[in-house]
């Protein structure tokens, strides 16, 4: 199973789980109590993006997609709410509302 970590801003390594590979992020984040955010699940407010730090997620499919431009979220954010895990390990950093914004945000 892919090994998923969540990292803050300064890449410190807040909690880590194996999940596996095509499960819904969202589910198998709350069900490993990996720290990440979440709010509408249904791909409108935002809260849930995660920035893509290593690895890589399946492609998003429509639903997410069409939340990801009506946000206009930059390419290396993913919605967490909507995305599945890929085959391999994965860094993610929360990068919705609830996480500080940076530059270029
Ligand atoms: S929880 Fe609202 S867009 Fe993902």
């Amino acid at each position: 199973m892919p090994r998923v970590r969540i990292l803050d801003r300064s890449g410190q390594v807040l909690a880590e789980a194996e999940l596996a590979a095509g499960a819904a992020l969202a589910e198998a984040a709350r069900a490993a109590g990996l720290p990440l955010p979440f709010g509408c699940l249904q791909a409108r407010c935002g809260v849930c993006r995660v920035r893509l730090r290593a690895g890589s997620l399946a492609p998003p499919e429509t639903l997410e997609a069409l939340g990801l431009r009506s946000l206009a979220a930059p390419p290396e954010q993913r919605l967490a709410c909507q995305a599945r895990i890929g085959e391999g390990a994965v860094d993610l950093e929360a990068a919705g509302a609830a996480a500080a914004p940076r530059d270029g945000d």
